[in-house]
């Protein structure tokens, strides 16, 4: 039996699992699973931060009475899927660089109607802002050395006051000569002079080592 552990996220045995917004169709070869008429797929902690975030304890689950979020960095879609399944009534827009990448996106958003695929640089949100409108979740995984201050940059741009954030942080793209954790001291302490609340931190390791997952809330 499948156990509802968040809004949209459900857990059997040490796998959690969305609801398949597309009966029948994997993304990403994940496993699926059949219960009373009802198909879910699992996330993989290998693939997905998110799933590393769940697995390793993150107790904030952000997308509670969330109906919009800008994802940045989407690469093939595994992560946005997932959101996807957790907001069905939602709209998830995507931004991505890569070419390759983005084809798997708009291949992924002709099968979801609410995955909205932007090709554009998360470095210039003036590009798609006005496209997103103002969002209620901002989730960001690319692994660039100004990371902080390209999630700040989208903040400003896009996300409402007292929205929430969940900033997936790679410290060796920040520098390779420091500590993780004083990676996320810097980090952290920047976030928070910058008026936001740090509600977690969740180091993601060993799924994705040198990771840390931010939840963090918006000031009003
Ligand atoms: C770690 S991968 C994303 C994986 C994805 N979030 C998931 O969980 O399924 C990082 C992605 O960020 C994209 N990226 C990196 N820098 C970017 C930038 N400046 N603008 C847009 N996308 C960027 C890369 O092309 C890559 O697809």
């Amino acid at each position: 039996m499948q156990e509802l552990l968040r809004p949209g996220l459900f857990r059997r045995g040490p796998g959690f699992y969305t609801v398949n917004l597309r009966p029948g169709e994997k993304v990403y070869g994940e496993d699926l699973v059949v219960e009373d008429g009802v198909e879910y797929r699992r996330i993989d902690p290998w693939r997905s931060k998110l799933g590393a975030f769940v697995a390793q304890g993150g107790r904030q689950w952000p997308y509670e009475r969330v109906r919009s979020v800008l994802y940045l960095g989407g690469g093939h879609g595994t992560t946005v899927s997932h959101l996807s399944d957790i907001l069905p009534r939602g709209t998830v827009h995507v931004v991505e660089k890569s070419p390759r990448a983005f084809g798997a996106l708009l291949a992924l958003s002709q099968r979801r109607e609410n995955v909205l695929p932007v090709l554009a640089d998360v470095q210039l949100p003036e590009r798609y802002r006005a496209d997103c409108g103002e969002v209620d979740h901002l989730y960001q995984d690319v692994s660039q050395r100004g990371q902080v201050e390209i999630f700040l940059e989208n903040l400003r741009a896009s996300l409402k006051p007292h929205g929430t954030g969940l900033l997936m942080l790679k410290t060796r793209s920040v520098t390779q000569t420091a500590p993780p954790r004083a990676v996320l001291k810097d980090a952290t302490r920047h976030l928070q002079q910058e008026g936001l609340d740090l509600l977690e931190t969740v180091d993601l390791a060993p799924f994705s080592r040198g990771h840390f997952a931010l939840v963090l809330r918006a000031p009003g």
